[in-house]
């Protein structure tokens, strides 16, 4: 998704706006541009490509900007070169502006403004948002901005200027996020919060169909119809360090390895051991919908939806209460069965993602009690929600999420036992066994992260693999999914995830010499199960890459071919075992994709929040 900065105050707005850029280039881009205003002259500057490039022109010939915008494209209309890069301008060359999101009605707009003499000069649909305002501005931006944006149907995140209007920008949002840093004597704007960590931590959340003005001392906030809106600024507690890369090689990799500290985080605070109780407050009025649940319906995309699954699990055997998961890009194009006691539980790492929100709301319009597992408070999906439940895993920049996974079944344990004993279906004695062995997973995390080194030379032998399957049973079957998942959004070769007594249904064809198998093990009901599988896997000749409780004897007279393995985890009770099988799986699609030389947190053709369906 495309990366959106503006700055208004006493400091130069080029290095701040390409700072903040640069700190949002894990959203994934293909060209940048910055404009800005200098003593009354409106100058723009773009570039096709990395940031670096613009950097490079603007060390070339410098800009200096009292105040001004920049953006980082991610291309959706109009392919991305120089003249596609943002801020587009009106035909005066007066008003800029930069925009993420997709204008539906485009085309039809751009017809009429042609025919009253605008003139077009790039492919995109943004270039009409500038010639709309232009064609409605009689003196006050924001004036225009509302009337133009009236007439526009589609998404956005957007930020105008105008050169004639000193020291202010005017943001308007419908969908794609969009925060206000509140500084001294300054204001900022930007798509995401790390990119204005630097400079504060009071933020204001704009929300859809508000429109900001904001001067170096005002900001205000008016709906479409110009009503005036109360936006309260929120502190956010993130530690600018956690958005920086800290000495790794990439945000993913640190992230990975904080995963430990992000799991005890989204715990603290949120049980108490000697009353074997879950603490979940926070919850607020939704804490007295959960009593009368009678489903739960897990909403989610991607990664999300695979925590989802798990989830399932851990609802239906603690608490005893049916749970379904359904993709949020499937949901509203079936007739989801949403009746009173059903509870929508809306899981996501920003809390921006479209397709989880538009089933979110319609979950909601059909009576269900709405709930947000997610990890950046003040999105959307947390606004929307009757009560949500944080994780704290801090900013997640990778595109590949981790901490936010792991942290996501961290809520999703509490969830289930919180509802275990609402229900009667835990004791106080059942739960507080349960809590202390999930209190000890965030250690066994770090022992199982101990052993990175291992991975990283087992993937030597894997850079000529083109096919993957990742094979598990039960609760780990989601996690089967999300490993492969890892793999090909990273490293883009192919892998499959699949329940491993599906094998003989069909993928068992797959398996040759060539086709690592990676098969998840665990200290559960279904281990032997699993050891079938991988000698079938291995009477037919495949190579079997097994994840298993360290000190598994089964398993090392089984695995001694060319190219088989045991990843060795501790051990640890089979319902928090994905906290614990999922990190080889991290590692091994990071350590693939770096030696296929791939972009590792800003994989090709992937963004880190899809704000758009
Ligand atoms: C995960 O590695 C992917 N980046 C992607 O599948 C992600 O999980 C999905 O887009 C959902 O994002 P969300 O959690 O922010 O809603």
């Amino acid at each position: 998704m495309c990366g959106i900065v503006g700055y208004v105050g006493g400091q130069d707005a080029v290095p701040v706006i390409l700072d903040g850029l640069k700190r949002l280039e894990y959203r994934g881009y293909d060209s940048a541009g910055v404009a800005v205003v200098n003593q009354g002259s409106l100058q723009r500057r773009r570039s096709a490509g990395k940031l670096d490039r613009l950097a490079s022109s603007l060390a070339a010939e410098p800009l200096r900007g009292e105040w001004g915008l920049g953006h980082t494209r991610w291309a959706t209309h109009g392919r991305p070169t120089e003249e596609n890069a943002h801020p587009h301008q009106d035909c005066g060359g007066h008003i800029v502006v930069v925009h993420n999101g997709i204008i539906e009605n485009h085309l039809e707009l751009k017809e009429r403004l042609v025919e009253e003499g605008h003139r077009f000069v790039t492919q995109t649909d943004t270039e009409v948002l500038a010639h709309l305002v232009e064609s409605a501005y009689r003196g006050s931006l924001e004036e225009a901005a509302r009337e133009a944006l009236a007439r526009v149907r589609g998404v956005y995140a957007l930020v105008l200027l105008h050169r004639d209007e000193p020291q202010r920008l005017v943001a308007a949002r419908m969908g794609p996020p969009l925060v206000i840093g509140v500084g001294e004597s300054e204001h900022f704007i930007a798509s995401d919060i790390p990119a204005l960590l630097r400079h504060t931590r009071d933020f204001v959340f704009l929300e859809d169909g508000d429109v900001a003005t904001v001067t170096p001392t005002a900001l205000s906030v008016r709906n479409l119809e110009g009503v005036e809106v109360t936006r309260p600024p929120q502190r956010v507690t993130w530690d600018p360090v956690q958005a920086e890369k800290g000495g790794y090689r990439h945000f993913m990799l640190k992230e990975i390895h904080e995963q430990p500290r992000a799991a005890r985080d989204t715990l603290l605070g949120r049980f108490s051991v000697e009353d074997g109780e879950v603490l979940l407050d926070e919850l607020g009025p939704a804490a007295a919908g959960l009593r009368e649940a009678s489903r739960v319906m897990l909403l989610a995309c991607g990664t999300s939806w695979h925590a989802g699954l798990v989830g399932k699990f851990l609802i239906e055997h603690l608490a005893g209460l049916p749970a379904e998961v359904d993709y949020g890009s499937e949901f509203r194009y079936r007739t989801p069965l949403v009746g009173p006691g059903t509870v929508a539980v809306a899981i996501s790492q920003s809390g921006e993602t479209a397709d989880t929100l538009a089933a979110f709301r319609e979950a909601k319009s059909r009576g269900a009690l709405p709930i947000a597992i997610c990890n950046v408070r003040g999105s959307m999906l947390t606004r929307e929600a009757v009560g949500s439940l944080l994780t704290h895993a801090g900013p997640e920049i990778g595109v590949a999420s981790t901490k936010a996974f792991t942290s996501q079944l961290v809520a999703l344990a509490l969830l289930a036992l919180h509802l275990g004993r609402l229900r009667g279906t835990l004791s106080p004695d059942q739960c507080r066994e349960h809590l202390v062995a999930l209190a000890r997973i965030p250690h066994l995390m770090e022992q199982a992260l101990s052993r990175a080194d291992e991975i990283e030379e087992l993937t030597r032998s894997l850079t000529h693999a083109t096919d993957f399957l990742y094979l598990g049973r039960g609760i780990n079957y989601p996690i089967a999914l999300e490993g492969a998942l890892k793999l090909k959004e990273i490293s883009y070769v192919h892998a499959e995830g699949y329940p491993a007594g599906e094998m003989k249904h069909g993928p068992i064809a797959l398996i040759d010499d060539a086709l690592p198998v990676v098969a998840l093990c665990a200290d559960d009901h279904v281990y032997e199960k699993m050891l079938s599988n991988i000698q079938e896997a291995k009477a037919r000749g495949g190579r079997v890459i097994a994840v298993a409780p360290s000190g598994n004897g089964d398993l090392r007279g089984l695995l001694d071919g060319p190219g088989d393995a045991i990843l060795e985890i501790p051990s640890c009770p089979a319902l928090w075992s994905p906290f614990i099988t999922v990190l080889p799986l991290q590692l091994l699609a990071y350590h693939v994709a770096l030696r296929a030389g791939r972009d590792v947190d800003q994989p090709r053709n992937l963004a880190k929040s899809v704000t758009v369906e």
